[in-house]
């Protein structure tokens, strides 16, 4: 169990600093004095200006503004030493420091640029822009004078030049998050001066040993992340004992911790996951008494540790060492608090219980230990082991229970609790009131929900998913909480009815109270919920004619109600603005009657119109909380995506997440009459259309042939006559699940690329079809073939896995903003989490990665 969800799991853990070491500093200007500023300089900086274009998607940034727009040739401000971003020498009037980070500046970068005009430059900073994959210069061997460079996040694509290594006085480069290839140039050993080196996050080619790292003596801070870098630990960093800052993850690098490692006293931050490290960890680590983030996940450290290995890092803010092999040992005489500890991860290792130490860590915000090998029951302590608990994830182990089976868990100032997918068992415990997300899916809890959750008034996401919880759904629950966004109570054996009435200010955006025995009416008033985006209540005993009033709510995306009674005709929408966003519907196995709701078919626009370039994304709600905590500022995202369990390509399947593109509409096994009207040829983006199992009669129109994203139709087991449209063969492109076996159809079966690949299973007890794959052939009268198809009831993980975020920024040190970036694939359905620790949030996404467009085609 415990290895489902991380099946796949590989933690890619990227991290960015946002040291912000050139700070923009703008002169101003005084009016006592004469204008500064060169002539050749001004009319420099401004066709550079002139040379680029402003562009918001140029900069990720969220204090981005276009600094160039206050550069102007004439008039009061002419005078260029005044202008944003630019900074001049007062005594001589040449411009030394040129701030250009977050500019939305969009356009190429020439070697007759005519930057490279103003050599008195000592600062350039042209970090997150768009420089549209421009090679850096050679020409910027000119700005000789130059001690600070940054030209990190801008797309500068290629070789490093050598000619920058000829700029010996910088102090300062960093080249992040572009696309530069080949190797780095031994040269840059040559930049003596360097105390601050980031090659992070390019495309370079294999680095071996980077022998010159050893001439840097003055580094202070290297981040060498995702550098492509290999073989053992580099050797030529063993001197560099002054390095407060080493980041190594997100690359090849083999064998033990080199013991040199530990002569760097210094080291604030320390990111070497992500590599290919092994061996044990060592008590060595003590020597690193300034560390404040340590980072060893995703490698392959074996072992237990002795938790006292951390003891005399008394400044330890984050300690991660999540993906290994490791198990702590805890020795319950040895107990010691890490006063600033507040972020500790041990996911998917090898703990079989919860490190005894974390008791002792009163100042514990976030504590991560899914995954894991814990057997036995939760612990009383952790309740209570740090006042500033904020979050605490234990899901994917094998807890059976809670110590004194409490009632309530103990009253703390915590905000998210994942328990789920565990064996705990008995009476579900109430939450603390503090409690936005309480997520206990998967478990084995029995009983009624308790009235009492109807306490915690802030719950914002409530997932009692997948238990044996039983009884009636307390009325409460539908109107005690001022921002409830996901009720998920689905896979239970809760009775009776629809709790209600909800309120007028209702923030539901899932709603999901599927599989279970529910009873009576769909309550009118959750049409007060225009925020549903997820509306499913399938397999329950919902008896009623269609909630037509659905319609009204502008949000909503996804509906199912298949396995329920809902029966009558359909009848038709109050205006043509129903169901505006509508993309999945699934109403199957009810007992709805009368013709297809060709009227609701021409109100479901999101479905008409195919946006090949939409960005994908999964259905999601997000829940933001903030939190004040010593100076520091948290801000919490919580993306949530639901789960559910529909027929595509004539197979159950379950989605542990819904693409934003997905779209596709079941009506099969209700009593449908009639005929299968034109206009479902207007839902040009359809992909999966299931009207199977009702009377259908009349012919397949061939606007059905205009549904080019279909790929999954199944027309089976109606009354359908006539010919199968050759449309069908010729233009439906992606066509992999077809089936109109049980009608009356007849003539030839169309040819074309799709229907090649269909075997007979999809047309027989047809008696008058006719050609390939049938053996009766077209104008020679033959018995048509006798075997039955079954089907498939298969539950499968629709889409192998995306990708989940999570954002910490940890203020490391004082005047230092750092960001730790990391993102993992999961292949269960559940949410994202994205925390972070802010002083003074700057933060890009820019390399943020997108779920890709295979997933729906799996
Ligand atoms: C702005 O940048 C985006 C992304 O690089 C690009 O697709 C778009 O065409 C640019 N817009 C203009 C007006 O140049
Ligand atoms: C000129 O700059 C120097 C340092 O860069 C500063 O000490 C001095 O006060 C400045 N003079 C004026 C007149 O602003
Ligand atoms: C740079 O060179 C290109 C041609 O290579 C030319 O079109 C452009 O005007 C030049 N720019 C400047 C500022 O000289
Ligand atoms: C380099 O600077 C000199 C002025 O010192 C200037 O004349 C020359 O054009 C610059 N070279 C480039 C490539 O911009
Ligand atoms: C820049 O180069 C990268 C990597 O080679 C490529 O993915 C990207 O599309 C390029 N961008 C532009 C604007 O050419
Ligand atoms: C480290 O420093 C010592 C003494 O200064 C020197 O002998 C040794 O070669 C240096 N090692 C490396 C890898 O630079
Ligand atoms: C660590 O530093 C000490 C003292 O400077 C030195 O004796 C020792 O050789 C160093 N260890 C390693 C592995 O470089
Ligand atoms: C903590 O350690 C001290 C000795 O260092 C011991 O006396 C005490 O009982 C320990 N406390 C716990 C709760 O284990
Ligand atoms: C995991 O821990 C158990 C003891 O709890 C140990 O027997 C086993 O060898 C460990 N596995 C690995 C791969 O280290
Ligand atoms: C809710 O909290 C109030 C005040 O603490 C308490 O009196 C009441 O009994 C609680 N309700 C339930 C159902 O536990
Ligand atoms: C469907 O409706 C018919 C009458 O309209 C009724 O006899 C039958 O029991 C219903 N079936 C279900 C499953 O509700």
């Amino acid at each position: 169990m415990a290895s489902f969800i991380f099946k796949n799991s590989l933690l890619l853990v990227l991290m960015h600093s946002l040291l912000v070491v050139i700070r923009t500093t703008v002169s101003t200007s005084k009016l006592s004095r004469r204008t500064l500023c060169h002539d050749h300089e001004r009319s420099a900086l401004l066709s550079f200006k002139q040379s680029l274009s402003l562009n918001k998607s140029s900069s990720g940034a969220f204090s981005a503004y276009p600094k160039t727009e206050s550069w102007k040739a004439r008039g009061e401000s002419s005078d260029c030493c005044s202008w944003h971003g630019v900074e001049c020498n007062n005594q001589t009037g040449f411009v030394t420091g040129l701030y250009l980070r977050s500019s939305l500046l969009y356009g190429t970068l020439p070697s007759n640029s005519t930057i490279f005009i103003l050599v008195h430059l000592q600062n350039l900073d042209l970090g997150d822009n768009d420089f549209r994959n421009s090679s850096i210069p050679p020409a910027i061997y000119n700005l000789s004078s130059l001690s600070g460079l940054d030209l990190s996040l801008s797309a500068f694509s290629g070789q490093i030049p050598v000619e920058l290594s000829k700029l010996s006085k910088l102090t300062y480069l960093d080249l992040t998050g572009n696309y530069l290839s080949g190797s780095i140039p031994a040269s840059v050993g040559n930049l003596t001066q360097l105390t601050h080196l980031s090659f992070s996050r390019n495309l370079f080619n294999e680095q071996g040993t980077l022998y010159w790292l050893g001439k840097l003596t003055k580094l202070t801070f290297l981040d060498l992340e995702k550098t492509n870098l290999y073989g053992k630990t580099l050797q030529s960093l063993s001197n560099r004992t002054q390095l407060t800052f080493l980041n190594l993850r997100a690359n090849k690098l083999s064998g033990e911790i080199p013991l040199w490692l530990m002569n760097m006293t210094q080291l604030t931050f320390l990111a070497l996951n992500s590599n290919e490290l092994e061996g044990q960890l060592s008590s060595s680590f003590s020597q690193l008494k300034n560390l404040e983030v340590l980072d060893l996940s995703e490698n392959s450290f074996v072992g237990t540790i002795e938790a006292g290995i951390f003891l005399s890092l008394k400044k330890l803010y984050s300690l991660t060492l999540s993906y290994n092999k490791i198990s702590v040992i805890t020795n319950q005489h040895v107990n010691f608090t890490l006063p600033n500890l507040q972020i500790f991860q041990m996911i998917s290792c090898n703990l079989s219980e919860i490190p005894y130490f974390l008791k002792f860590q009163n100042n514990l915000q976030v504590l991560y230990l899914d995954d894991n090998n814990i057997h036995g029951k939760i612990p009383y302590w952790i309740w209570n082991a740090s006042d500033s608990l904020q979050e605490i994830r234990l899901s994917s182990n094998f807890l059976t229970g809670m110590e004194h089976n409490p009632i309530a868990l103990p009253s703390t100032s915590i905000k998210s609790i994942d328990i789920s997918d565990n064996l705990l068992h008995g009476n579900l415990p109430v939450p603390p009131r503090s409690t936005l997300r309480y997520s206990v899916f998967r478990n084995r809890f029995t009983g009624d929900i308790p009235s009492a959750i109807c306490n915690c008034t802030s719950l914002e996401i409530l997932d009692l998913s997948d238990n044996r919880m039983s009884g009636p759904i307390p009325q409460c629950l539908a109107n005690s909480f001022e921002a409830l966004v996901a009720l998920i109570l689905q896979k239970n054996n809760f009775s009776g009815t629809i709790p209600e009435p909800y309120p007028e200010k209702c923030t539901l955006n899932v709603f999901d109270l599927s599989q279970n025995q529910l009873m009576g009416r769909v309550p009118k008033s959750l049409s007060n919920c225009k925020m549903l985006q997820i509306f499913d209540l399938s397999d329950n005993q919902l008896q009623q004619t269609f909630p037509d009033w659905l319609g009204t709510l502008p949000r909503l995306q996804v509906l199912i109600l298949h396995s329920n009674k809902f029966h009558g005709v359909m009848g038709s929408p109050r205006n043509s603005f129903e169901f505006p966003m509508l993309r999945i519907i699934d109403l199957s196995q009810n007992n709805l009657t009368g013709d297809l709701p060709v009227k609701y078919i021409q109100t479901w626009s999101a479905m008409r119109i195919f946006h090949p370039d939409k960005e994908l994304q999964y259905i999601e709600v997000q829940v933001t909380y903030q939190n004040k905590n010593k100076g520091d500022f948290i801000v919490w995202y919580v993306h949530y995506t639901s789960s559910i369990i529909i027929r595509n390509k004539g197979v159950k399947r379950y989605y542990g997440r819904i693409l934003n593109v997905f779209t596709s509409i079941d009506l099969s096994s209700n009593k449908f009459t009639g005929h299968i009207p034109e206009s479902f040829g207007s839902l040009e983006a359809l992909e999966s259309l299931d009207l199977s199992n009702n009377e259908l009669t009349g012919p397949i129109p061939p606007s059905i042939g205009s549904l080019k994203q279909l790929e999954s139709l199944d027309l089976s087991h109606n009354k359908l006559s006539g010919l199968i449209p050759q449309q069908l063969g010729e233009k439906l492109n992606f066509l992999a699940f077809f089936n109109v076996s049980y009608n009356l159809l007849s003539g030839p079966i169309p040819r074309g690329q799709q229907f090649e690949t269909f075997d007979k299973d999809s047309y027989m007890m047809n008696s008058g079809l006719c050609g390939l794959p049938l053996s009766k052939t077209c104008g020679s009268p033959q018995s048509p073939p006798a075997d039955d198809g079954d089907e498939d009831e298969d539950e499968s993980d629709a889409d192998g896995g995306g990708f989940i975020w999570i954002f910490i920024l940890a203020g490391v040190g004082s005047g230092l903003v750092v960001g730790i970036v990391m993102g993992n694939i999961f292949v269960d359905r559940y949410f994202w989490l994205i925390a972070g620790v802010v002083q003074n949030l700057r933060l890009t996404l820019k390399n943020r990665r997108r779920p890709k467009r295979q997933n729906i085609r799996g």
